[in-house]
């Protein structure tokens, strides 16, 4: 059994958590998450400076109460992981430091891991989750992409947003709706009591150059005005804003876009799973749906627990015990950080050459 003490601070969770694995059993014996939420509602989104000051002040209280849930000593751990990109390079810095001294203090091996390896490895904690190759909708604040995973992690990005991603659209039209700081989860909540088939917003496409349509790519940011719009409209009329059928409305949509793109791109291209991981997978309405349309096709459909779809370092302990799984590997401790690395990049940090 290997056990893996691993840092999350990439953006505005705090989280330490100790996973181990055995055979291909991933377990999570804690798995600590504080929330800077609060922090930044006030601002409407996060802010990097503040996120960063956050996770110095939380980060030893964090460690403290991972390794006390754990019941596992800090000498008993094998090694220790932290993200290291991509993010918000005040944050990742915290984690990557905190990491690094404690490598050199304990002798240990560290381990520099992808945020959005990460991600995709919380399906690592999910009941028969499935082998090679599938397919990988990520969708979180900051990224939506498909991804074909392969046999030993090599990832090929398929599709892409073109401006906002999925998260980044909720948080934003969660804004215009006058609801709380993310607006993903406070639009899933109101949009259960709304009419999802009230409003006609549009999925919108972006033009293939050669004519036509790029099939597995998005774009959200003309569903944002589009909803925009439809607000002033309705501001101008003097009539109160049916806030849950707009929200119901504009989730429908992005889980139909969504759904659609995905299973489009899993029939392409041969593939029976598909795996859909990042903090709007922890969406309701989406999950049911990608469930539902796949199986039309018998494609199978895996998801995360919904706990582990937002950023925490439970995830980031799976993906640094399915790295070494696949090649043993120790990062130098001069691994620095880096605010950007595409996931088909994710490779790079554990050649001989890293990219920073
Ligand atoms: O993966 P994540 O925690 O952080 C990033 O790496 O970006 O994702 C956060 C995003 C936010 O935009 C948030 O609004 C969205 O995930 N989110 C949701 C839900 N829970 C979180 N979106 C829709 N429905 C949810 N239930
Ligand atoms: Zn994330």
């Amino acid at each position: 059994m290997l056990k893996v003490l691993a840092i999350e601070t990439s953006c505005d969770e705090t989280s330490v958590s100790i996973v181990s694995n055995s055979d291909d059993m991933y377990k999570i014996h804690s798995n600590i998450v504080a929330s800077q939420i609060q922090d930044h509602s006030k601002w409407g989104g996060v802010v990097p400076e503040i996120a960063a000051r956050r996770h110095l002040e939380l980060i030893p209280f964090v460690l403290e109460q991972a390794l006390a849930e754990s019941k596992i000593s800090i000498e008993d751990i094998d090694v220790i992981a932290s993200t290291v990109a991509p993010g918000l390079v005040g944050c990742l810095r915290v984690g990557s430091i905190t990491a690094r001294s404690l490598c050199t203090l304990y002798s240990k091996p560290f381990l520099g891991v992808h945020h959005l390896e990460g991600h995709l490895s919380s399906i690592l904690f999910s009941k028969n989750y499935p082998n090679p190759p599938f397919l990988t909708l990520l969708v979180s604040g900051g990224h939506t992409e498909l991804i074909k995973v392969g046999e030993r992690r090599e990832m090929q990005r398929l599709g892409r947003s073109f401006d906002d991603a999925a998260g980044e659209a909720f948080d934003k039209v969660g804004r215009l709706l006058g609801l709380s700081y993310p607006g993903g989860p406070a639009i899933a909540k109101i949009a259960k009591k709304g009419n999802a088939s009230k409003f006609n917003l549009p999925k919108c496409k972006i033009s293939n150059q050669e004519g036509g349509y790029l099939k597995y790519d998005f774009s959200f940011s003309g569903l944002k005005t589009a909803v925009l719009r439809l607000i002033e409209k309705i501001n101008l009329n003097g009539d109160k804003i049916p806030t849950s059928d707009i929200a119901a409305s504009f989730e429908r949509v992005v889980a139909e876009v969504l759904v659609e793109r995905t299973i489009n791109c899993a029939m392409d291209k041969g593939l029976e799973n598909i795996v859909v991981v990042g903090g709007v997978a922890a969406n309701d309405t989406l999950r049911k749906m990608m469930i539902r349309e796949a199986s039309k096709k018998s494609i199978k459909v895996h998801l995360p627990p919904q706990n582990l779809c937002t950023d925490n370092a439970a995830m980031i302990g799976a993906a640094a015990l399915f790295r070494l799984k696949l090649s043993p590997h120790e990062s130098s401790l001069k691994l620095g950080i880096s605010g950007r690395l595409p996931i088909d990049q994710a490779y790079t940090l554990y050649e001989k050459n890293p990219p920073f």
